[in-house]
């Protein structure tokens, strides 16, 4: 059973910008946090293409489009849409709580 302890504090819902995601790294891990409307998804910051990282990343349409060779992936899933790859990001349970961004993460190495 997930315990209050696997829950990460991310950032606040106003720190994401809509056109582009918010990088963050929590529990040892680079994320990349994208915000369509009131709705947040959270993500490893790794492109399933060539495992890059996803800074530069836009998103338009509700799908997220990485910077390096234009994968494009479901905002909300992170399934795949588009692109060099049919593998989809890695998506993590998140909530908001009032404004702030909560992920839970599972344990390292796992
Ligand atoms: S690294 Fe993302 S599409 Fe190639």
């Amino acid at each position: 059973m997930p315990t209050e302890e696997d829950w990460h504090d991310l950032c606040a819902l106003n720190d994401i910008d809509e056109e582009e995601p918010h990088f963050v790294n929590a529990g040892g891990r680079e994320l990349m946090v994208v915000r369509v409307g009131d709705e947040v998804s959270v993500f490893t910051d790794s492109c399933p293409h060539i495992g890059a990282s996803m800074v530069g990343a836009v998103v338009e349409d509700g799908h997220v489009e990485c910077p390096l060779h234009g994968a494009c992936f479901d905002a909300r899933s992170g399934e795949v849409s588009d692109g060099p790859t049919d593998q989809n990001l890695q998506c993590h349970p998140s909530r908001l709580d009032g404004e702030r961004v909560y992920v839970r993460l599972e344990s390292a190495g796992s």
